[in-house]
């Protein structure tokens, strides 16, 4: 199981945090993989400047915007081949 952290700080939250969770959201429906990954809000992560800051398991991803979910996505939860 994946986990997915998004961070929901104010500056995040300013940045498009909801938007990216929404993306995500979105590809997890379409590709039918909720049995595999978790999302779950974070506080700041102190990295604000680099914001929108997401968690996939231990990896820190930063300057994540709505636009580059897809690619993350494909990469990491689909392991880089879109079914
Ligand atoms: S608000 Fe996201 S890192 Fe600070």
């Amino acid at each position: 199981m994946l986990k997915l952290s998004i961070c929901f700080g104010s500056a995040c939250h300013l940045r498009g945090a909801y938007s990216v969770l929404n993306a995500f959201k979105a590809l997890i429906d379409k590709y039918q993989v909720q049995s595999e990954i978790d999302i779950e809000g974070n506080f700041c992560q102190g990295q604000c400047t680099e914001g929108v800051v997401i968690k996939l398991n231990d990896e820190i991803i930063h300057n994540v915007a709505k636009e580059k979910v897809h690619d993350i996505f494909v990469e990491k939860v689909l392991g880089g081949k879109p079914h």
